[in-house]
């Protein structure tokens, strides 16, 4: 072979893939950005209505804007028949992930401006997307306890109406404040796996459905969105937090990846992981035996890891890491993580799919051919 072997960017590590105006991961500090607001500054003054409309329209909503948004989410809350049996059919044995994945390419069926790729039509179907999409997380982990739909409450807040559907009843603050936290540190995230395979699918002219369907089966990975289940498989496998330092040690010797560890871009301490580490700190004395247990065992992991991992090699806990004791503070379910994942995702996959069609161009890389040519070719019978 004459061909020059090219440079490989494995992963496509290192490698830009358009221009944005969304969200700045500045990994070497540790910083984060979405439309150029800081994420602390979000997390702690706004809420995931406002983070939403800051992320698809680019900019702060005034009083009447945000209003008229939440008006449009509340007006998309239901779900149609079909989505509901989906989830009533499969919920007690199915992965979640399948399920919501399976639903979310359903939705396009019952949307008669499915294939409309105005963008007038595409805010339309981001709004449809971010408030359904909640309800049948919502629903998913209801019919998982053995129950049945919970009907909307339309007075309710976006994240308040998601615990409203999920447990059948108004949400405490002590579940409220840790789920909207976690709707907002999780909404964006730049060129992540599941984004960027959301921008190769809807590249081809797809429409949103497809390309967020394809987001969705991308962020179930526990490379990706997966980590923050199992982070917290982990810490249940190590059990009594006096187990912590053996088990990492051994994981480590083992070559084992540490679940919620490590990232792409973060060579600093995940700023997202910083903030669910201090919410935990915050509830640390009023919490369950269950979760003050597994918060004294992520304590003992991280510091473990950060001296060992932190400033020698870039290893930092990420956004996964802390944020299953945070979960199961509001009662959720291990399972219902990642859905909830995608729950708050949806806003940053809408706004990267419409940017990115404003100045669409097909994503096709390549890959450098390895295996033989011109073999001959034996009939079956002879080979
Ligand atoms: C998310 O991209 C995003 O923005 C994602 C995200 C988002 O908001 O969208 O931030 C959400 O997906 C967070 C990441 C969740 N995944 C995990 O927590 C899984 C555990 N972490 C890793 O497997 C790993 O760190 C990745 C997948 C996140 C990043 O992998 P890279 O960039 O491909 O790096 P690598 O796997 O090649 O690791 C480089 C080195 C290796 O050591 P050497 O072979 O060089 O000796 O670092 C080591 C790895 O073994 N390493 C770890 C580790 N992560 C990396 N060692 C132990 N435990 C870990 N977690």
């Amino acid at each position: 072979m004459d061909e020059q072997k090219p440079t490989i960017s494995v992963g496509l590590q290192g490698v830009y893939i358009t221009e944005t105006k969304i969200c700045k991961v500045d990994g070497n500090v540790g910083r984060l950005y979405y439309r150029g607001y800081a994420i602390d500054a979000l997390a702690k003054n706004s809420n995931y209505e406002e983070v939403a409309y800051l992320l698809i329209y680019g900019n702060l909503p005034k009083a009447a804007e945000l209003e008229a948004f939440r008006q449009q989410l509340k007006e998309e809350r239901d779900l149609p028949d079909f989505i509901t049996d989906i989830i009533a059919k499969n919920a007690e044995k199915a992965d979640p992930m399948d399920i919501l994945r399976t639903c979310v390419s359903a939705l396009s069926m019952s949307d008669s401006y499915a294939a409309d790729q105005s963008e007038a039509a595409n805010f339309k179907k981001a709004i449809r997307l971010i408030s359904k999409i909640s309800s049948i997380v919502a629903t998913i982990g209801r019919c998982r306890d053995g129950g049945d739909y919970v009907e909307p409450n339309k007075s309710l807040g976006h994240t308040e109406n998601f615990i409203y559907m999920l447990k059948g009843r108004d949400p405490t603050p002590q579940e409220l404040k840790p789920v909207e936290m976690m709707y907002i540190l999780q909404a964006e995230h730049s060129s992540n796996a599941s984004t960027f395979s959301t921008l190769v699918t809807g590249s081809t002219l797809a429409d949103i459905y497809s390309a967020v369907t394809a987001g969705i089966a991308t962020l179930k990975g526990p490379l990706h969105g997966g980590a923050d289940e199992e982070a917290l498989r982990m810490m249940y496998a190590i059990g009594d937090p006096s187990n912590t330092e053996q088990y990492i040690e051994d994981a480590l010797a083992g070559k084992k990846k540490i679940m919620g560890f490590g990232h792409r871009v973060y060579k600093a301490y995940d700023p997202r992981a910083k903030i669910i580490k201090e919410y935990l700190l915050s509830i640390q004395n009023n919490s369950s035996d269950e979760v003050a247990g597994l918060t004294e065992i992520a304590l003992r992991a991280e510091k473990l890891m950060v001296d060992k991992l932190g400033q020698s090699r870039g290893i930092w806990p990420n956004v996964d890491f802390f944020a299953g004791p945070v979960y199961r503070s509001a009662g959720i379910e291990i399972e219902l993580f990642t859905p909830l994942f995608a729950a708050s995702r949806i806003a940053g996959w809408c706004a990267h799919m419409i940017e990115y069609w404003r100045d669409n161009k097909l994503i096709r890389p390549l890959e450098y051919y390895t295996g033989g040519l011109d073999l001959n070719y034996i009939p079956i019978a002879n080979r």
